[in-house]
């Protein structure tokens, strides 16, 4: 079953102990505000070093770094599709954030991630609408099989915390 291998939780995603927490970054991987701004105090500036030297990454995909000073060991910088009122393919690139942070799950054997809820904030995707693609993706990426075993909504709001547990049931 799927659903046993997917938690909601609300919190600060920084805290969390899986394997790689995935961040919401922009397409310069510059540190921002949200939960990029938090994951970059709390990895500490190595994390911008290794960053600059990856350079950037196109909306839609995926880069991974180590966790520096996380518990989690790595990091996967996702950059999610800024909301233009859904004609400009966010759908598509939000649900290949999700799918491309799989894929390096997979490559680098890791077995837990931890998602926040990408482009809900500062890029304005409407809420219920990202975690409806965020839990559909996942699931789909989980009953294809590999590594992860554990996949953690962790969101920083009650509102979308409530949505996502409306959705996975849990
Ligand atoms: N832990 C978990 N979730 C968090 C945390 C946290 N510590 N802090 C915020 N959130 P956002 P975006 C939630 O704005 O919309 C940055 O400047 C937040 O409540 O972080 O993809 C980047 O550099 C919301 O639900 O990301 C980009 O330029 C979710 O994380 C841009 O913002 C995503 O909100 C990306 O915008």
């Amino acid at each position: 079953m799927t659903a046993a291998r997917i938690r909601v939780a609300q919190g600060d995603i920084t805290r969390e102990t899986v394997d790689a927490i995935v961040n919401a970054a922009n397409r310069a991987l510059k540190a921002g505000g949200g939960v990029d701004g938090a994951i970059h105090r709390a990895a500490g500036p190595a994390l911008q070093r290794e960053l600059d030297r990856i350079g950037g990454c196109p909306t839609g995909e995926a880069r991974l770094t180590a966790g520096h000073d996380l518990p989690a060991r790595h990091i996967i910088h996702c950059v999610g599709p800024v909301w233009q009122g859904g004609g400009q393919d966010e759908d598509r690139l939000l649900e290949s954030c999700y799918r491309a942070a799989f894929t390096l799950a997979r490559t680098h054997a890791i077995r837990s991630l931890a998602f926040p809820a990408i482009s809900t904030g500062i890029y304005g995707f409407p809420k219920d609408r990202a975690a409806r693609i965020a839990v559909m993706a996942v699931t789909e990426e989980l009953a294809v099989g590999g590594a992860v075993e554990l996949v953690r909504f962790v969101c920083f709001d009650a509102e979308t915390a409530a949505i996502y547990r409306a959705l996975c049931g849990d």
